[in-house]
C-alpha cells in the first residue's frame, strides 16, 4: 500500500491540464480547456477540462472524472497503478505502508516471475546467437523463415537448446527458485530431476505493455505430429492469456499514428509484417477476441482490421465475441486473405506496400461481412434466411448509442438492399431489439437500486403518509445542493469566526437535518466531512475528489460536474451585474439550508398531523395543536426567508 503522505504529495502535484494534455491536446477556452474527447468519436471539442476545479467532463458523451480516474479510464490503470505513474511523473518517491502478506506474496512471486523471464530471455537469445546448436538449429530456421538480424533482435527471440536441462542448470545454479521457475513454465521436475520444458524450440518472448516479459511462446522446428507445434506459458500472477494481446508493445505507437489496429492469429504474422513494415499489429493467439483484449484494442484505436486467412474455420472464429466489439464501440472491418495465404505467406510474397494495398481494396466492414457469410451459408432456405435477418438485426442493434444513429441507419439501408426486404421492414425489427435490451437493462438496474429505496417506500406506505410527503423525500437535488456547496465552499469564511462548513455542520446537527437525507451517497460525504473535521484537518475539495474509496470520489467529481453553470437560480431571477462569488456562495449556502429546513418542517408538519388522528384525549389533542400551529409559522418564516433570497 501506498502511504498516505506520499498520496497527499502526489494529490498536492497534480496539474490535470499537464496529465490530461499528454493525451488530449487541449486548448485554453476561457477558465476552462477543451479538446476532443478520447473517449468517443468526435469532430468537434466537446471535452472540457477545468484547472481550478481539476475535473474533466465531456458534453458529448457524458463521461467525467478528475485526473486519476482520466488516468484509470484511457490508460486503463487500477487506482494504484495511476497513482505510482503520477508519482514517477512528479518524482515522488513512494512510500509503502505495511502491506497484507498474502498481497506481498503476490507481488514477490510477480516480481520474481518478471526477473526470470528476464533471465530466460537472455540465456535463450544467447543460445540463438552465441552457441553452436543455437545457430545451427534455431537461427538458420529463423533466417530460412526470412526474418533478418535487426528483428530477431527487435522481438528478443531465442532458442532452447535440445540438451534435457541446461536452461535448468543454468536457472539453478544463478539460485533462482525452482518453485517460481516451474510457475513461469520453463522447467518441470521429472524423477527428481529438473529438466526444460521448452526444449529443442525457437522461443518467442511474449511483453506487456511497458515492455516486460511476462510469457513466452516456443515453437517447435520444422514439423512433428507429436508434439504441440507451440507451447505457451502457463497462466500465472503476471500472465493471463485472456488480456494479451501478442506485439502490443511494439505496436502501440504505430497503432497510435495510423488508429487503427490489425489483428492476426500468430507470433509469425506479428513478426513478419512488422519486418515489412506494417507495425500496427497485434496478434490474438488465434482464439477467438476476448472482451478484455477488445478494451486493450479500444484503449489504442476504435478502428480494429482482422487479418484472416482465407479458410472457413479462421472466419467463424472471428465473428464469434464480435457483437461485443460493436457495442464497446469498436469499428470492426475484416480481410479476407486469398486462398492458402497467411499473413505471413502473404506479405513476404506481395511486400509491405502490396500487403497494405489489399487491405484498403479488401477491407470489409464487419456487419455486413457477417451477413454474407451467413447469406451464402443460408443458400434458398427461407427458414435460414429468416434467422439470417433476425441475427442481422440483433447485431445492428447493439449500435443503439446516439453517436451510432447514422451509422445505424446506413446499416439498415445497405443490409435491407443485401437482403432484398422491406428497409421499413428491418428498422422496425432492429427498434424491437434495442428496445428489449433497454427494457432488460432497465430491470436490471431497477432491481440493483431498489433495495434502499424500497424500504423506504415500504415505512411510508406502512405509517400512511400522504404522497407529498414521499415527493419530498425524493427530492434530490436539494440534499446534492446541499453537499456540493460544503465541498465546494466549505473553507470560505462565513463569519468572523466561522468557516462555511462551520455553519453547515453545525446546522446539520443542530436541526437533525440528516435524517432528512436519503442518498446514501450524500451522507457518506457529509460523514467523510465530519471526521475529517473531528480530525483535526481542514477537508479540502481534493481530498474528496481523489479519495481512496472510489465510491466517495465518484460522487464528489458527479457533484463537481455541474460547476460549469451558474446555478439556475442565479440566471431565473437575476438580472443585474453577476454577483461575486463571496455573494453567490453565501446565497447558495444559505438558500440550501433553509430549502433543508423547510422540508424537515413540512415533514414534522405531516407527522404532527398523523398523530393528531389518533389522539386519545382533548388534552393531547391541544397540545398537538398547539405544536401543529408552531410548526406552521415557522413554516410561514421559512418561506418568506426562502423565497427573499430566492428572489433577492
Ligand atoms: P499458427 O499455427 O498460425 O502459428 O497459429 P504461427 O505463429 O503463425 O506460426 P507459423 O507461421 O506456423 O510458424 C496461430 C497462433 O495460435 C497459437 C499461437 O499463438 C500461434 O501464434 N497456437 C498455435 C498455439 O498456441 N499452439 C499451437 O499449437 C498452435
Ligand atoms: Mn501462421
Amino acid at each position: 500500500m501506498i502511504s498516505p503522505v506520499t498520496i497527499e504529495q502526489i494529490l498536492s502535484r497534480i496539474d490535470i491540464i499537464d496529465i490530461v494534455g499528454n493525451f488530449v491536446r487541449l486548448k485554453k477556452r476561457g477558465a476552462n480547456y477543451l479538446g476532443l474527447c478520447p473517449f468517443h468519436n468526435e469532430k468537434t471539442p466537446s471535452f472540457t477540462v477545468s484547472p481550478t476545479k481539476e475535473i474533466y467532463k465531456c458534453f458529448g458523451c457524458g463521461r467525467s472524472g478528475n485526473a486519476i480516474s482520466f488516468l484509470m479510464e484511457h490508460e486503463k490503470y487500477s487506482y494504484v497503478e495511476a497513482l505510482r505513474w503520477l508519482a514517477n511523473r512528479y518524482n515522488v518517491e513512494i512510500e509503502e505502508t505495511e502491506v497484507s502478506l498474502e498481497t506481498r506474496a503476490l507481488r514477490q512471486t510477480a516480481e520474481s516471475l518478471y526477473i526470470i523471464n528476464h533471465f530466460a530471455q537472455q540465456h535463450f537469445s544467447n543460445n540463438l546467437l552465441h552457441t553452436e546448436e543455437g545457430q545451427d538449429i534455431g537461427l538458420s530456421y529463423l533466417k530460412e523463415r526470412g526474418f533478418i538480424d535487426s528483428t530477431i533482435e527487435k522481438f528478443q527471440l531465442g532458442y532452447c537448446s535440445k540438451e534435457r536441462d541446461a536452461f535448468a542448470k543454468a536457472a539453478i545454479a544463478a539460485q533462482y527458485n525452482t518453485d517460481n521457475l516451474q510457475k513461469a513454465g520453463l522447467i518441470v521436475k521429472r524423477d527428481d530431476h529438473f529438466i526444460d520444458i521448452y526444449r529443442e524450440r525457437v522461443i518467442f518472448p511474449i511483453h506487456n505493455l511497458t515492455g516486460k516479459i511476462i510469457g513466452f511462446g516456443a515453437r517447435i522446428i520444422g514439423k512433428n505430429d507429436k508434439a504441440p507445434k507451440y507451447i505457451n506459458t502457463p497462466e500465472n500472477e503476471i500472465y493471463t492469456k485472456s488480456k494479451i494481446l501478442y506485439g502490443s508493445y511494439f505496436a502501440r505507437q504505430a497503432i497510435d499514428k495510423a488508429d487503427e489496429c490489425l489483428l492476426v492469429e500468430g507470433y509469425t504474422d506479428v513478426i513478419s509484417l512488422s519486418q515489412s513494415g506494417i507495425e500496427n499489429v497485434v496478434a490474438s493467439g488465434g482464439t477467438s477476441l476476448t472482451p478484455d483484449q477488445l478494451r486493450l484494442i479500444k484503449k489504442f484505436t476504435p478502428n480494429l482490421t482482422i487479418i484472416y486467412d482465407g479458410d472457413s474455420a479462421g472466419i467463424k472464429a472471428a465473428l464469434r465475441g464480435l457483437d461485443l466489439a460493436l457495442e464497446e464501440g469498436l469499428q470492426v472491418h475484416l480481410v479476407l486473405l486469398p486462398e492458402n495465404e497467411d499473413p505471413d505467406s502473404y506479405v513476404k510474397k506481395a511486400g509491405g506496400d502490396g500487403f497494405r494495398d489489399y487491405i484498403t481494396e479488401n477491407k470489409k466492414d464487419f456487419v455486413l461481412f457477417q451477413l454474407e457469410v451467413s447469406l451464402k451459408e443460408a443458400g434458398t432456405d427461407s427458414n435460414k434466411k429468416a434467422a439470417v435477418v433476425n441475427r442481422i438485426a440483433e447485431t445492428i442493434s447493439r449500435l443503439n448509442k446516439a453517436e451510432d444513429f447514422t451509422k445505424q441507419q446506413d446499416y439498415i439501408r445497405k443490409c435491407s438492399e443485401l437482403l432484398q426486404i422491406d428497409e421499413a421492414g428491418l428498422n422496425h425489427l432492429v427498434n424491437r431489439f434495442t428496445r428489449e435490451r433497454i427494457l432488460k437493462q432497465e430491470n436490471k438496474s431497477l432491481r440493483e437500486t431498489t433495495t434502499v429505496e424500497n424500504e423506504a417506500v415500504a415505512e411510508e406506505n406502512k405509517s400512511g403518509e400522504n404522497d407529498t410527503l414521499a415527493l419530498l423525500n425524493k427530492d434530490e437535488l436539494a440534499e446534492r445542493n446541499l453537499v456540493r456547496v460544503l465541498l465546494e465552499f466549505g473553507n470560505e469564511t462565513w463569519t468572523q469566526e466561522k468557516k462555511v462548513s462551520d455553519y453547515i455542520l453545525e446546522e446539520f446537527e443542530l436541526n437533525s437535518l440528516r435524517e432528512l437525507i436519503d442518498n446514501k451517497q450524500m451522507l457518506q460525504i457529509i460523514d467523510a466531512y465530519q471526521k475529517s473535521v473531528d480530525d483535526g484537518t481542514e477537508p479540502i475539495l481534493q481530498y474528496f475528489l481523489y479519495h481512496p474509496d472510489p465510491q466517495i470520489s465518484a460522487t464528489a467529481v458527479g457533484l463537481m460536474d455541474t460547476l460549469y453553470e451558474l446555478s439556475p437560480n442565479w440566471k431565473e431571477h437575476y438580472d443585474g451585474p453577476l454577483p461575486t462569488r463571496e455573494e453567490r456562495y453565501k446565497e447558495e449556502v444559505y438558500s440550501t439550508l433553509i430549502y433543508l429546513k423547510l422540508r424537515k418542517i413540512k415533514r414534522l408538519i405531516l407527522e404532527n398531523q398523523r398523530d393528531l388522528e389518533k389522539v386519545k384525549s382533548a388534552e393531547e389533542q391541544l397540545t398537538l395543536m398547539q405544536i401543529h400551529l408552531h410548526f406552521k409559522q415557522m413554516e410561514k418564516e421559512l418561506t418568506k426567508e426562502y423565497q427573499t433570497v430566492i428572489l433577492k
